[in-house]
């Protein structure tokens, strides 16, 4: 069976948590796009594990594969093994596999990633973590790869090949010239710790599936972040859909049983872009603070707003969900009435989809309809029928109007706060 998860907004919506919960069902879990620009977060027996790179199920027994699609700081993987070990999490080869063909960021891509957003007239609002440079050099087909770094000549003769016009791009953006070949004998170091861990991520999944094994795809990000479909230019560097798990890891779409989007009973965004349903007034700041919405990787406050239907529904078309799960439920508690936004309009225009253009999103008037709250913490609920009448009421109309089955419903970060609609 071939599961994919992806995040149905702007990413934050609690796919870790929803990894989390499903990974003890899957033999193997794979990360597909994005790199450490994603923080999934997972709350088990009382400890969070804050997660970057490493997929979320590392909790549990299945096996993890980072697919070469993803752009890997390895610095970062190895601050992330070296934090598990200390939880008494080993990650070993046996547990993990990193795709041969793996983009590495190297540190003139995370220098170069805050030099072009510092000199940006509209800021991106970016991770700083070199995300899209990674991905420019892999289109570009000068990155180096993770098999390149486990080879120490390799890597050298890479280097000397990309070095100069690093230095002249850092040059031209004012930076200093010496990052571009900084770092080498740390990345050597660590290749070499990485390389037993190197693998053929397409040929390991394709095995699994012949034999009847468990695969989930993990996306990271949201759709509406995703580089060729979201709100350009304030989107990510990879395909965070669905069908990018397909492309990405190597595995036929014919294969795909289930796609599963995680999304959140409201909407949140880090970064600039449009948000149509933004609450910057109390209601933001209810959502914010009772949510914890503030980024797992940057710590920036996120941006919060009503549920928004045109964006669920553009969401729903663009990865084919054939289930969601609603995240977060717990945090609209206090709130009456709740706002859905059914709709915008445009120049006198009543849409019910999004318009394609960011510019256009942007100066969309969300049109709402009202439904009443609930004052009850729900955090403990366990089962939906134990949730307040209204609670239940908003999620059945949330299913009716999306036309997609909530499978999955949760109340808190923990693991026992997740349960089967
Ligand atoms: P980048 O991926 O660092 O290049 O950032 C591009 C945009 O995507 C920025 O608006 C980021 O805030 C946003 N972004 C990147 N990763 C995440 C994520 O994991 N969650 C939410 N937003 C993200």
């Amino acid at each position: 069976m071939f599961t994919i998860i992806t995040g149905a907004q702007f990413g934050d919506e609690g796919k870790g948590k929803i990894v989390d919960m499903l990974a003890s069902q899957y033999d193997i879990v794979a990360r597909f796009q994005g790199g450490d620009n994603a923080g999934h977060t997972v709350v088990a027996e009382g400890k969070t594990y804050k997660l970057h790179l490493i997929p979320s199920g590392v909790l549990f027994d299945a096996r993890l594969l980072i697919g070469p699609g993803t752009v890997m700081n390895p610095k970062i993987l190895m601050d992330e093994i070296a934090m598990l070990s200390e939880n008494g999490v080993e990650v070993t080869p046996a547990k993990l596999g990193i795709d041969a063909k793996t983009s590495i960021i190297m540190p003139y891509h995370v220098a170069l990633d805050g030099l072009r957003e510092s000199k940006r007239a509209v800021k991106i609002g970016t991770t700083s973590r070199g995300i899209g440079f990674a991905y420019i050099d892999k289109v570009g087909r000068d990155e180096i790869q993770m098999a390149d770094i486990a080879d120490g000549k390799r890597f050298m003769q890479r280097l000397a090949e990309i070095a100069p016009q690093k230095e002249n791009a850092i040059k031209e953006l004012g930076g200093d010239t010496g990052i571009a070949r900084s770092g080498v004998d740390e990345y050597l170091e660590i290749g070499k710790k990485l390389k037993p861990y190197i693998t053929d991520v397409s040929k390991e999944i394709n095995l699994a599936l012949k034999l009847g094994k468990k695969v989930l795809a993990e996306g990271a990000q949201g759709t509406h972040l995703d580089i060729i479909h979201g709100t350009q230019k304030f989107v990510t560097s990879s395909s965070t859909v669905a069908g990018s798990a397909c492309a990405s890891l190597g595995v036929g779409p014919k294969k795909v049983d289930k796609v599963i989007g995680v999304i959140k009973a409201y909407i949140t965004r880090v970064g600039e872009g449009p948000l149509p349903t933004e609450q910057k007034n109390e209601v933001g700041e209810h959502l914010r603070e009772k949510g914890g919405e503030f980024g797992t990787t940057t710590g920036r406050p996120r941006r919060c707003g009503w549920f928004d239907l045109p964006l669920a529904g553009k969401s729903i078309n663009l990865n084919g969900y054939t289930g969601m799960a609603l995240t977060k439920l717990d945090v609209l508690s206090g709130l009456d009435p709740l706002k859905l936004c059914i709709g915008y309009e445009i120049e006198g225009k009543q849409l019910d989809y999004p318009p394609e253009l960011s510019d256009d999103i942007a100066r969309c008037r969300p049109l709402y309809i009202d439904l009443p709250g609930w004052k009850e913490d729900i955090s403990e609920v366990e089962s939906f029928q134990e949730l307040p009448e209204n609670a239940r009421l908003y999620i059945e109309l949330l299913e009716e109007l999306m036309g997609v089955e909530i499978e999955y419903v949760s109340v808190g970060p923990g693991r026992k706060q997740t349960f089967i609609k």
